[in-house]
C-alpha cells in the first residue's frame, strides 16, 4: 500500500474510533475510554489532517463540536452559533495564545482576562423574551441543538423569569451540571436500589437533563452556572466580561463565584495553579479553566476562527483517567495480614506523573470489576490518592485472558492465607513471624498517632528488619547508637537522635499505647473507649469477651479481635516486655461518662484547621467526652470543616450532618456546650 493510501486508512479508522466514543458520549452518555484517550485520538486525527489539508472532509469530527441530538427532541437552531473552546494543556500552550492575541490586537502591553473555571457538564442557551424564559436549549452540533425547555426549568437555580431591567431580548449560555453532594446522594441511592450508577457528574447532569419525561429532570440535583450571551437586542451592556457576570446576576442568572479578573498571562497561569489546588474541595467538577480577554469590543476585533474564538481558550488540568494494560498482579501483606492485589501495569502518563502500579483494593473489588490479567483497563489518579483501576474494556479483552487467584500462600512467608468468609479479605496466617506483617507494625508503632516515633520512617524500619536488629517493637528500646549508625543514610548525629526519640516514646498514654499494638479494627477512637471503661492495661487483660463488649461502641466483631490478640502467648509476651522496658502512661482520667459536657457525641474533623492543629482539637473534644473519629455516617453529630475540605464535607453535606466551621468549633470547646 502507498503511504497515503496507509494515511487514508489510518484517517479513517480514527474517525470511525472517533465518532463511536461520540456516540457513546453524547448520545448514550455511557462513555466508553476516558477523555484522555479521546483527546488522544482527536489529536492525531487534527495533526493528520494539518499535514494533509487534502484529507479534510466536511464530515470528519474536528470539523463538527458534539453529537447530533436525539431524534425525539425538538430541533433548535441556534440564531448565534455556540461555540467551542480550544484546549491548551501545557503552559507554552497558554503563553502561545496570549502572545497571538497581543500581536492581533496590536497591543503592546499585558492584557485583562477574565479567568473562570471550566465547568464539567453541559452548555446551554436560554432565552428570555421580555424577561421571561421562553426557550431553551442543548449546544447539539454548535448550530443546532435540542429543545430542552422544560426541563431548564425545573432547576431551581434558573429564574423563569428575570428580575427588572433586562433586555428586551437576552439569550444567556452557561453551563448545567450537577454538584458533587447531590451527585453522591443520588448514586448512594442508586445504589441501594441496586440500579445502575452514574460514572461521573458530568454524565449525570446530561442524562438527566437530556430526558423526555421532565419529571424525570425535576428529581435530579442539577445547577446551572451562566457566563456568556447569545443574541441580544434593547440593551447596552458592560464592556467587560467580570462585568457581564455581575449584570447577568444582576438580573438574576447565577454565575461561577470563583471566576475573577486576572492580568496578563502571568495572572491566568497563577490564577490556574491556585485554583488547581483548590480543585478537590470545589463543591463541583471541573476539567480545567476557561481564560477570556475581559474586553468584549477587544473579543469582537479578534473574532473566531472555524468554532473556536481567538479570545479565549480552556486550559486544562491533566488527566486522570488514562487507558493501559495490566501486566501482573501482585498481593502485599498489610499490618494484620491482610492481602491486597496491586496491578502491575504497563507504564501509564496520568494525573502529571508516570503511573506503574494501581490498588484493585480486595478480592470482592477484583470479581466485582471482573478484572483479568492482561486485561486493557481504566486507570485514575485522583489528587495524591493512590492509584486506582476504575473499570475494565471488556470488549478489548484478549481470549483466554486468566482470572485473578488469591495466592495460597502468603508470598512474603509462606504461612497459610485464609479467606475470610464474611468479608472479602484473604489474610496471611503468619502474624508477627511474617516479615512484611512485621514491618507494617513496627511503622505503625512508631507513627505520629501511635508511639510518635519522631525519624522511625518507613525506610529505617525495612532496613531494621531486614537486617534482623528488630523483629518486635520491645526490641526498638533495646537499640543503640552504634547499631543504628551503620543503616544507611544515617549518621551518628541522626543515631543519637533517633535513640532520644526512642527512649522519650516511653512516656505515653494508655490510649496510644493499646492503639500502636495494632490489634485489627481497634483505631483511636475504639483505644480511647477502652482506655476509658477499663482505666488500667491489667483489667483490659483480664476481660473477657462479654466485658470488652460493654464498652461503648464496641460489637462482638471488635471484642473477639481484643481477646484474641491477648489470648496469643507472642502478643501477651511484647506487651510485658515493652512495659519491662520502661513504657509507662499516667493513669487514666476517667470521667463518670454522662458527666461530661460532650459525652454521647461524636465528631469527624476534615480539613485544616488554621488556628489549632487538628490533633490539638480532637485532643480536646476527647477530653469533653466526645467521640472523634475518621468517617462520617448518619450517626456523626458533627462534622468539622476547615479550609479545603474535600470528600468527607461533601458527604456531610449528602447526609445532613450538621457542619461546624473552626469558630464554631473554638466556641463550642470554649463554652464546653455543642450547638443546638
Ligand atoms: S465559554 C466561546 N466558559 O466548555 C465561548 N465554556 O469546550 C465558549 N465550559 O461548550 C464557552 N465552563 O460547555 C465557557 N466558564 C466557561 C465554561 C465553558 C465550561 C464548557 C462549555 C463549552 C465547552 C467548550
Amino acid at each position: 500500500m502507498s503511504s497515503a493510501a496507509q494515511r487514508r486508512a489510518q484517517v479513517a479508522r480514527l474517525r470511525e474510533a472517533i465518532d463511536q466514543h461520540n456516540y457513546r458520549y453524547h448520545v448514550l452518555d455511557d462513555p466508553s475510554v476516558p477523555d484522555a484517550e479521546y483527546d488522544r485520538l482527536m489529536a492525531q486525527l487534527r495533526a493528520l489532517e494539518a499535514a494533509h489539508p487534502d484529507l479534510i472532509s466536511p464530515d470528519s469530527p474536528t470539523q463538527r463540536v458534539g453529537a447530533a441530538p436525539l431524534p425525539q427532541f425538538a430541533n433548535v437552531v441556534h440564531r448565534v452559533p455556540m461555540l467551542s473552546l480550544d484546549n491548551a494543556f501545557a503552559d507554552e500552550e497558554v503563553l502561545a495564545f496570549d502572545r497571538r492575541a497581543r500581536e492581533r490586537l496590536g497591543s503592546a502591553n499585558e492584557l485583562v482576562y477574565a479567568a473562570e473555571p471550566k465547568l464539567d457538564g453541559l452548555a446551554v442557551t436560554a432565552i428570555y423574551e421580555r424577561g421571561q424564559l421562553t426557550r431553551a436549549a442543548t449546544r447539539g452540533d454548535g448550530a443546532n441543538g435540542e429543545d430542552v425547555t422544560a426541563n431548564l426549568r425545573t432547576i431551581r437555580s434558573v429564574p423563569l423569569a428575570l428580575r427588572g431591567g433586562a433586555p428586551a431580548l437576552l439569550e444567556v449560555r452557561g453551563e448545567v451540571f450537577m454538584p458533587l453532594a447531590g451527585f453522591e446522594r443520588m448514586n448512594a441511592a442508586a445504589s441501594k436500589r441496586g440500579e445502575k450508577i452514574f460514572v461521573n457528574p458530568r454524565n449525570a447532569a446530561a442524562g438527566s437533563l437530556r430526558q423526555l419525561d421532565p419529571r424525570i429532570t425535576a428529581a435530579r440535583p442539577l445547577d446551572a452556572y451562566f457566563y456568556s450571551l447569545g443574541a441580544v437586542e434593547g440593551a447596552e451592556l458592560p464592556d467587560s466580561q467580570i462585568e457581564l457576570l455581575a449584570a447577568l446576576r444582576g438580573w438574576g442568572l447565577k454565575t461561577c463565584p470563583q471566576a475573577e479578573r486576572v492580568h496578563g498571562v502571568a495572572g491566568c497561569l497563577a490564577y490556574y495553579r491556585a485554583l488547581g489546588a483548590r480543585r478537590a474541595s470545589l463543591p463541583y467538577q471541573i476539567d480545567g479553566v476557561v481564560y477570556k480577554v475581559d474586553s468584549r469590543l477587544a473579543q469582537r476585533r479578534l473574532g473566531f476562527v472555524s468554532r473556536a474564538p481567538r479570545w479565549a481558550v480552556a486550559h486544562k488540568f491533566a488527566a486522570d483517567e488514562a487507558l493501559t494494560t495490566i501486566r501482573a498482579v501482585e498481593f502485599q501483606v498489610g499490618r494484620t495480614g491482610a492481602l491486597t492485589p496491586v496491578a502491575r501495569l504497563e507504564p501509564v502518563f496520568v494525573g502529571g506523573v508516570t503511573v506503574s502500579n494501581a490498588t484493585l483494593h480486595n478480592m470482592d473489588e477484583v470479581s466485582r470489576k471482573d478484572v483479568r490479567l492482561g486485561d486493557t483497563v481504566v486507570i485514575r489518579r485522583a489528587g495524591d490518592v493512590i492509584p486506582e483501576v476504575v473499570r475494565v474494556l471488556t470488549a478489548k479483552r484478549v481470549a483466554g485472558a486468566s482470572p485473578i487467584e488469591p495466592p495460597r500462600q502468603c508470598p512474603v512467608c509462606g504461612s497459610a492465607v485464609v479467606r475470610d468468609p464474611q468479608a472479602a479479605v484473604a489474610r496471611c496466617t503468619g502474624g508477627f513471624e511474617c516479615r512484611a506483617q512485621r514491618v507494617e507494625q513496627l511503622k505503625h508503632f512508631a507513627s505520629r498517632r501511635a508511639m510518635d516515633i519522631d525519624g522511625l520512617g518507613d525506610k529505617i524500619v525495612e532496613q531494621l528488619v531486614e537486617q534482623g536488629l528488630v523483629a518486635h517493637p520491645a526490641d526498638l528500646y533495646r537499640l543503640t547508637v552504634s547499631q543504628l549508625a551503620k543503616l544507611q543514610r544515617m549518621g551518628t548525629k541522626s543515631a543519637e537522635k533517633l535513640v532520644a526519640a526512642i527512649a522519650g516514646s516511653r512516656s505515653t498514654s494508655l490510649p496510644r499505647f493499646l492503639f500502636a499494638l495494632g490489634i485489627r479494627d481497634v483505631g483511636e477512637a475504639t483505644a480511647d473507649a477502652l482506655a476509658q471503661h477499663f482505666g488500667t492495661l491489667e483489667s483490659l487483660l483480664a476481660a473477657d469477651a462479654a466485658a470488652v463488649q460493654e464498652v461503648s461502641d464496641v460489637g462482638p466483631v471488635v471484642a473477639a479481635h481484643v481477646c484474641q490478640f491477648f489470648a496469643v502467648a507472642s502478643n501477651l509476651k511484647m506487651v510485658r516486655e515493652l512495659v519491662a522496658r520502661g513504657v509507662h502512661w499516667p493513669p487514666v482520667a476517667r470521667a463518670a461518662a454522662d458527666a461530661q459536657p460532650l459525652a454521647g457525641l461524636s465528631f469527624v474533623i476534615t480539613g485544616t484547621l488554621a488556628k489549632m492543629g487538628r490533633d490539638a482539637a480532637e485532643g480536646q473534644l476527647r477530653a469533653l467526652g466526645a467521640r472523634v473519629s475518621g468517617s462520617v455516617s448518619k450517626k456523626t453529630s458533627f462534622v468539622v470543616a476547615g479550609n479545603e475540605a474535600g470528600s468527607k464535607l461533601r458527604k456531610a453535606e449528602a447526609l445532613g450532618v450538621k457542619l461546624l466551621d473552626e469558630a464554631a468549633l473554638l466556641h463550642l470547646l470554649k463554652t464546653q456546650r455543642p450547638p443546638l
